[in-house]
């Protein structure tokens, strides 16, 4: 069974529906697998992402749980990543070209990568709950030991795990990690993110 998701935060009330109601929870229901065709339709959702130049400087290992390539991706995770993200039905490593590969290949505009694989991760994340899946971002693993098991070129970037699956039941898992899902979500306030008529002055 799906656990109930919190209300939505003050000030989200209005955002569209998939937006609205994301969080990122940290209790995955361990039995929940994703189809093939379901993490097809994540990649795609990063896949036609925009990006600068249409440079599209991403990559993605998929990882699904059970799947080796999961086994080898779990033993790198912080430990306070490592009980919760192995619960969840796939990870899926976001990675970033920061550079030109030896045959001269590369995009022609690097310094924006990290933004474009933010906006794609986004777009994965988003897809996710439109299929009422959750997901969780999270940078807590050895980036090195990582690129290093799955041979990621030296000008690529190892950023972030997202994991994607099904809310499960806080009471089924570990205290730690449901009582992580009790806390306030907080955000700073608008006027002190959105400027008008100088850095600092309010927009509205
Ligand atoms: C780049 C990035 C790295 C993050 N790293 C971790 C992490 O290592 N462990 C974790 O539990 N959450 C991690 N998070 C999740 C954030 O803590 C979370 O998004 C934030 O607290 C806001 O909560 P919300 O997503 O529920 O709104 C990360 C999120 C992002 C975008």
């Amino acid at each position: 069974m799906t656990a109930a998701k919190p209300a939505p935060q003050p000030g989200a009330e209005d955002l569209t529906e998939n937006l609205r109601d994301r969080w990122s929870v940290s209790v995955f229901d361990p039995d929940h697998e994703l189809a093939d065709a379901e993490i097809r339709l994540l990649v795609e959702a990063a896949r036609w992402a925009p990006s600068a130049g249409n440079s599209q400087p991403w990559s993605f290992l998929v990882l699904p749980r059970g799947s080796a390539a999961h086994s080898t991706f779990v033993p790198h995770l912080s430990r306070g990543n490592s009980g919760w993200v192995p619960r969840a039905s796939a990870v899926f490593v976001a990675i970033a070209q920061v550079g030109v590969g030896p045959d001269g290949n590369g995009p022609k505009w690097s310094d924006y990568s990290h933004y474009d694989l933010g906006q794609a991760a986004a777009h994965l994340t988003v897809q996710a709950a439109s299929l009422g899946l959750s997901s969780h971002q999270f940078a807590g693993f050895d980036h090195d030991a990582v690129a290093a098991a799955f041979g990621v070129p030296d000008w690529w970037k190892v950023m972030t795990g997202i994991a994607v699956g099904l809310h499960g039941d806080p009471a089924q898992a570990d205290p730690r990690d449901a009582e992580r899902e009790e806390r306030e979500r907080v955000r700073r306030p608008l006027e002190e993110i959105a400027f008008g008529d100088k850095w600092g002055t309010p927009w509205s």
